[in-house]
């Protein structure tokens, strides 16, 4: 079996945190006889640093060849002014592009020990587990015509175009419904049927896919603007969540709310399965930048990338126990009341990053 994991740690505090991944990874492959392979590139200013690129190529092609990536953080004050095609995020952007990851995968997991830091009443929101299932490569952020028209009347026209094809919904609809079987069997489907053909069309093809493939699975339709609005009156009523680029960047950044700290939230991009392995590509990245305020000072929370780790370990290697004890570790030690100071509570243990790494190690 192959298992090559590549690392792009990236910038400020991204190799902060990956170092703590590193960490769990030898543990497994000293104690578990997991056998990862690792291997380590660069991504971002500091690509740009040593190669004038956001990524080089070579670092592309190993990207596309592992069986996942773990990526960390990019970007940071240093690189402000560099030139726009060589930009930090133009790395991400790049492995995005070129892996065809169309689906992006944002759970929203509320920690018993952390439920008092949510936004909402902690009884609305401990134990929440939401998987939102985003589409990434797709509409309006992407649809052309897109630009900004003169009307030469003092008038300007600014133009984005939402677009979707069917392949499109299908795959991604196929993605949560998949996702749901594994979860509580419940898939809610957000879009605005009422005013945009495109949520029309959306509409109808998770119905048909729902009806052709997966009717064992529980399937809602809501309203993207009504999904908003459940998501913080009641959101343990959702599983999977499955919407748009737009609706999804704007829905998931609401469920990080309910969790508390952005040290905490782990995401996953997934690809097409491969027509003869059935391996899809994937990339994980904790969903926060790279802190360029507490870079260096080995105080960031490296929960997200762990959490990303975990995420690498169910969706790439289809090791859910080993993602279950990883994920089980991390809510022991917060349970233990030991944080990092972006999650600190009254009566808890301050932490720096290396220390949080152990502690769940050690779990
Ligand atoms: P940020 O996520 O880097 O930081 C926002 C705030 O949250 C900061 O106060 C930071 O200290 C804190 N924070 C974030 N992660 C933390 C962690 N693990 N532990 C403790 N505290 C944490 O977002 P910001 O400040 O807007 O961007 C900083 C740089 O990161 C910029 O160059 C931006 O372009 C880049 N960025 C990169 C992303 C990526 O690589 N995917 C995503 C978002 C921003
Ligand atoms: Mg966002």
């Amino acid at each position: 079996m192959s298992n090559t994991i590549f690392l792009l740690p990236g910038d400020g505090i991204g190799p902060e945190a990956m170092g703590e991944v590193r960490k769990i990874i030898a543990h497994m492959n000293d104690t578990m006889g997991t056998g990862f392979i690792l291997d380590e590139g660069l991504v971002g200013g500091c690509a740009y640093d040593a190669h004038g690129v956001a990524i080089s190529e070579e670092d592309m092609a190993k990207a596309m060849a592992a069986d996942a990536v773990l990526f960390g953080a990019v970007g940071g004050p240093k690189w402000d002014s560099v030139p726009y095609e060589v930009r930090p995020e133009a790395g991400l952007l790049r492995l995005r592009k070129d892996m065809q990851l169309f689906a992006n995968l944002r759970p929203a997991i509320c920690y018993p020990a952390l439920a008092s830091a949510s936004s909402l009443k902690p009884e609305l929101v401990e134990g929440l587990d939401i998987l939102i299932v985003r589409e990434l490569t797709g509409g309006v952020y992407f649809g052309e015509p897109k630009e900004i028209i003169d009307l030469g009347n003092g008038q300007k026209r600014g133009i984005d175009t939402q677009i979707y094809d069917t392949y499109e919904i299908e795959r991604i609809a196929g993605v949560a419904f998949e996702l749901a079987r594994t979860r509580q069997n419940a898939v809610c489907s957000m879009e605005k049927r009422n005013v945009m053909k495109s949520g029309v069309l959306w509409n109808q093809v998770v119905t048909e896919v729902h009806k052709r493939t997966y009717s064992d699975v529980k399937l809602e339709h809501m309203l993207a603007d009504a999904g908003g609005m459940q998501l913080v009156r009641a959101p343990k009523q959702f599983d999977v969540i499955v919407t748009d680029n737009l609706f999804g960047d704007m829905l998931s950044d609401v469920a990080a709310m309910l969790t508390g700290s952005l040290g905490m939230l782990p995401s996953a991009s997934l690809g097409a399965p491969d027509a003869t392995t059935g391996k899809r590509k994937a990339l994980y990245e904790p969903v926060h930048g790279s802190a360029p305020d507490i870079a260096g000072k080995g105080i960031a929370n490296p929960i997200a990338m762990i959490a990303s780790f975990a995420m690498c370990l169910r969706y790439s290697f289809n090791m859910v126990a080993e993602a279950y004890r990883l994920e089980k570790a991390i809510a022991t030690v917060l349970d233990k009341g030991i944080r990092t100071g972006d999650i600190m509570g009254e009566g808890c243990r301050q932490v720096g990053t290396s220390e949080m790494g152990d502690a769940i190690l050690a779990e």
